[in-house]
This record gives structure tokens, sequence and C-alpha cells, in this order.
């Protein structure tokens, strides 16, 4: 199997994925404060430098310049204070008086090593590098459990800051989402639940990591959702992030859902997102491609190299009659340099990154590895994986008349969309890539980059 390198680089250093946000070594999940900031696309993420597990977070840090060649700077933020002294969790960034600013939550945990509060905190930066921790927020909310975390912050058109968390609620122990209103950053009002009595059926018991994205005469509301049982081929991950459409009311305090509640990537790893707004309206994406129950995690095959989970490539967010849309982005594409189309019933590969484009897709089936398998059959798409766990059959499915897609593929993880970002499928993937190997009821058109 030939490997190549393409111009995306952390540097010089070793990857493990040729395009694709890795730890150098420890855990990787949420990616967080996704910021353009003087000059820099910022994208910090939770790290545990210590340990393959999640008994510590920091936060790390890459930064690029062209979305294609990222630098790895020191941690941004590690416990060191009272109010953050087991984590420093997830949380957002935006910009203030020429400084960046970030908010995120800080775990504590007790004698036992268990999780016990969280506090929602303030740090800021002049350069973007190096931080100052400027203390906690705000008490801890009343009518709430200790989860309460995940804060994103944006600024309303009148100038008020907004706050929103993901929490959980004392009475009930269902998922909730929290605002919190300031005028100056200093004093923050608690305006209580955004959902009300909404979504009674998507609370599952916590609701982490919310994001509001404003498309202008509309908002999505994006969460993750924690215990919400599989509804057919829905919903089928441990934890399933998703999002409604709406319209935010913050003078009431309000997001009102005109939606139902849409699962956001069709794949099997694809988690706890986080958006980069940037200044021309555009929304980029990034999730943490490992969320797994755990002992599926334990057996990840790359902890023998002392490195977990990846994050997934960015995407833009387009929203289209209520539907998020979500497009690989074109630096992304242009890390490919070579092409080659073709019209072809049968097709094999042995490199490795590759990005495929079929068009006037007929039934075909796609084999990457042994282990990994699409295949489209009367407009039904399916993606079937021998898990690297227990040797067990695991699928995820669409049901649509399907057109393009467009699939990516890493070292050992593979992004999928289809109908020009309709849907998306992320997963990872542990085998030997042999040879890709495509074979089409019909001439399907291929185009191959690599
Ligand atoms: C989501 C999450 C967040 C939390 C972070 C801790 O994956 O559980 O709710 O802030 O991870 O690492």
């Amino acid at each position: 199997m030939s490997t190549q390198r393409l111009d995306f680089k952390i540097d010089n250093e070793k990857l493990f994925e040729a395009f694709h946000l890795a730890p150098q070594f420890g855990l990787l999940n949420d990616p967080n404060g996704l910021i353009y900031f003087k000059g820099y696309y910022h994208v910090f993420y939770q790290w545990n430098p210590k340990a393959l597990d999640h008994k510590y977070k920091v936060w790390g840090h890459f930064i690029s310049k062209d979305l294609k060649n990222w630098h790895r700077e020191p941690i941004a933020l590690s416990p060191s204070a009272e109010y953050d002294s087991a984590g420093i969790y997830s949380g957002t960034a935006f910009i203030h008086d020429e400084y960046l600013y970030v908010v995120y939550t800080g775990n504590i945990r007790d004698s036992n090593g268990e999780s016990c509060a969280s506090h929602q905190n303030i740090a800021r930066s002049a350069d973007g590098l190096k931080f100052e921790k400027l203390g906690e927020m705000f008490p801890h909310p009343k009518g709430y459990t200790r989860h309460v975390r995940d804060p994103k912050v944006w600024r309303a058109a009148n100038g008020q800051w907004q706050l929103i968390l993901g929490a959980q609620k004392a009475d009930t122990l269902t998922g909730d989402i929290i605002l919190y209103q300031s005028n100056d950053l200093k004093n923050w009002q608690f305006r209580g639940s955004i959902l009300g009595s909404q979504l009674p059926n998507y609370r599952g018991y916590m609701l982490e990591c919310p994001d509001l994205i404003d498309f202008g005469k509309q908002q999505v509301l994006m969460f993750s959702l924690q215990g919400h049982a599989a509804e057919g081929e829905r919903f089928k991950n441990i934890h399933n992030t998703g999002y409604v459409v709406g319209n935010f009311d913050h003078q009431n305090g309000v997001f009102n859902v005109n939606t139902n509640y849409q699962e956001f990537d069709y794949g099997f790893e694809y988690y706890a997102p986080q958006t980069m707004n940037l200044a021309n309206n555009k929304h980029l994406i990034w999730g943490w491609m490992g969320i797994m129950p755990a002992a599926v995690e334990e057996s990840l095959p790359t902890k023998k190299d002392n490195w977990m989970h990846i994050l997934s490539q960015p995407r833009e967010l387009v929203l289209e009659q209520n539907h998020l849309y979500q497009l690989p982005i074109i630096e992304t594409k242009e890390l490919f340099k070579q092409k080659q189309s073709d019209q072809v019933m049968t097709w094999e590969a042995k490199l490795v990154p590759q990005y495929v484009k079929l068009t006037n897709v007929v039934d075909f089936e796609l084999k990457i590895t042994e282990n990994l398998v699409l295949e489209l059959s009367n407009n039904k798409l399916t993606l079937l994986r021998i898990s690297w766990h227990n040797g067990m059959k695991e699928v995820r499915t669409v049901e649509a008349v399907i057109n393009t897609l467009e699939i990516f593929i890493d070292n050992s993880t593979v992004e999928i969309f289809v109908n020009n970002g309709q849907y998306a499928f992320s997963a990872r993937f542990f085998g030997d890539v042999k040879i890709i190997n495509l074979k089409a009821r019909q001439p399907i058109t291929i185009e191959q980059n690599f």
C-alpha cells in the first residue's frame, strides 16, 4: 500500500493521518474556540496529553493561515485555578476590543477522582497564543445538576452578549439548554431554558455542546444529545449530534423551534461539533470523530501508538429548505494535485489518501478495506463496517435518490458527502487499504484525485 504526503502538514512532524488534525500523543476530543483572529484560523481542542483517557483535559491548539498547513502551538489553557482544577472542558471564542476571549467550563473532581462540579470561566489573549485567566463568570444556576457545560457566546445585533450552555435539569434529570445575557461581559443575568417545553422527546439525560448558527432570517440550534434511543436507522450511535431550525428571540430568551430534530452526520463517529463563523457569513464546522462506547474506545488500534482520535475535516454549512448541507471546503480539495476522470464499471486505486468523486451514480459497491464497504442499492446507501472491537457487522444507511458522492479517504478515516453535502457519513476504519475497489452495475463517472 502506498501512502502519500499531501501539502497538508502540521509542521514537519510525522503524520498519522494525511489531512486530518490529530494529537501527537494522548487523547483528543471536542473542537473548541474555533475562530479567525489576526490572520490565523485557530482550532483549539480537548486534549489529554497525560493519558489515553478522559480524566484530565487541557486546550490543545492548532493555527493555520490557509486551512491547509497547520502549526501546533503550545497548550493554550491547562488546569491551574480552583475553578478548573481537573480539566479545561469545552468552550468557544469571540473577539472583543482587539482581544481573543475564550469561555470554557472548568471541571472539578472530588478526592475519589469523580467529577463533582463545573464552573464557567473566561480568559483572554492579546496574541491568540498566551492566555490570561480572568476567573469564574457567574455562580452555578439553581435547578440544574452539576452537568452544566460547554458555553457558546455571541453578540446580538443590539450589542448584548448571549451565552448558552448545555445542562441537566435537577428535577427530571433531562437535558436542557440555558441562557445568560450580559451588557459588559462582567455581569451576567440568568434567563433560564431557551427551549422551555419544546422538543420533549429530544432531551435524553444531557444536552452537550450547544451551538447557535445564524443564517440571517433563520438560526440553527445544534447540540449533542446523550441518552436517546435509536429510531430505526437514525440515532444509532451511543450519543448523537443533531439540530433544529428556528428563530432565536433574544428579547424573550427563547429559541422558537420550527423543525424536527435532525441527525447531523449519518456515519459512525461524529460528535460535539462547533462552528467557526467567518466575516463573509461563512460557517465552517469541525467535529470530533471519536464518539464511541468506552469498551470500543479501549480497543482503538491507535492506542498502541499512544494517540487517540481525530477531528473531522472542516465543512462549510449551507441552510436550504430547513436542511443543513455540509460541503467539503475548496482548501481540502486543493490538497489533491492530480486528477483523472473516467467512465467506469470497475475501478481500482492503490493510493491513500484519495478524494474520489462519483457522478451519475448507479448501484455500486466500493470496497475501501476488507472491513469497510460503501454500497448503493435501490436508493439505499449503506456504509458497512466490521467492528475493530468485536468483529461484528455494523451498518449506517440513508435512503434517498443519489446523484453524486464525494469520498475522502485518509489512512484510517473516511468522510462521505452525498448529493453535494445533503448528507454526510463519517467513520474511522482500521485494516490495510490494499486496494480501493469499485464495481458498478452500469458505467458511472469517476473523478479520482490524489
Ligand atoms: C463532549 C464533552 C463536553 C465536555 C468535554 C470534556 O464530548 O463531554 O460536554 O466539555 O467533552 O472533554
